[in-house]
């Protein structure tokens, strides 16, 4: 038995049943996603891309020149895109990504778009230790760059890890750019996961779809609804899928009861205070030394050194 299905029935054979948020990201579950950062409700993705506007020549300054700045993730974002066309002497340009197939693909488009540009991309799973390349340049420091709040995707041991390989990554002298979605109104947060057209639902029952497909499940899609509540107390969003009548599932050879109204947890949003992101911050070898926000303070952009 593959490791993908083994850590599936692993899964779902837990009290609290659950399903990795990485299933997720087929092609439909990506189309999907892209969505969810058009919606009117979805105020991370904007909030974020008018802080960059605003403020990135204050980033600019900070990282300085000659910095390798590496980006977790594959760097297709918008909000990258702002940094890079301000960042005229950087040493490299380092997307990281574990999908080859979209590394590449994003890496010919920033090649294309910034020819002067040294873009060194690395297939690796981020959340583990992995090499750097080692640029024609020598850069002075290198800089993590983690936008679009993903570091809430993480629960909180799992993010302290992430923290801790982001700061040897990071090396001496290295920092942090990272963006995160600030606690507040829990109507504004609700609204941004329950979107009006549904969009967040259909993202997060694609997943049963996509383990049907590809995994030899058999969900039925009707029979699960998407649920979305802010925990105002732990500062999250709880993404499940909550099953409408008593029923069994099969996945290969196993077979799953699930109840009337039990839960299939799906994902993790967490939202930061800035008192709580600077302990976390400290605690994993880094210390804020600057917060941007946007005009409505729904959200954070911040810049960590190492302590
Ligand atoms: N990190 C963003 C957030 O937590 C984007 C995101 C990741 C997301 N997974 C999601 C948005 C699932 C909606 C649903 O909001």
């Amino acid at each position: 038995m593959s490791n993908a299905m083994k850590e599936l029935i692993e899964g779902l054979s837990q009290p609290q049943k659950m399903i990795s948020p990485k299933y997720f990201y087929d092609e439909v579950g990506s189309q999907l996603f892209e969505e969810i950062t058009e919606l009117p409700e979805y105020y991370l993705t904007d909030a974020e891309l008018e802080i960059m506007r605003r403020y990135v020549d204050e980033m600019v300054e900070l990282i300085g020149k000659q910095a390798s700045l590496i980006e977790f993730g594959s760097g297709s974002s918008l909000k990258t895109r702002i940094l890079l066309g301000h960042l005229d002497e950087l040493a490299a340009y380092v997307p990281v990504d574990i999908s080859a197939d979209h590394l590449q693909a994003s890496a010919q488009q920033t090649r294309r778009d910034f020819p002067e540009l040294a873009v060194h991309p690395v297939v690796a799973d981020f959340t583990r230790p992995f090499d750097l390349p080692t640029p024609d340049i020598t850069p002075v420091k290198n800089v993590i760059y983690f936008p679009g709040s993903t570091l809430g995707n993480f629960e909180y041991a799992e993010a302290m890890e992430l923290l801790r390989v982001m700061r040897d990554e990071a090396g001496d002298g290295g920092a942090l750019l990272i963006g995160l979605d600030l606690q507040k109104d829990p109507d504004i947060i609700h609204r941004a996961y329950n979107d009006s057209e549904g969009v967040t639902a259909k993202f997060n029952l694609n997943m049963l779809r996509h383990l049907n497909t590809n995994y030899g499940a058999n969900f039925d899609l009707d029979a699960f609804e998407h649920r979305a509540e802010y925990d105002e107390e732990k500062g999250r969003v709880v993404l499940e899928l909550v099953s409408q009548k008593d029923q069994n599932v099969t996945i290969g050879d196993a077979e799953f009861a699930i109840a009337d109204g039990e839960t299939i947890l799906t994902e993790y949003s967490h939202k930061y205070t800035l008192k709580g992101f600077a302990r976390m911050a400290h605690d994993a070898g880094f210390e804020v030394e600057k917060v941007w926000k946007d005009p409505d303070k729904l959200f954070s952009v911040q810049y960590c050194v190492r302590a």
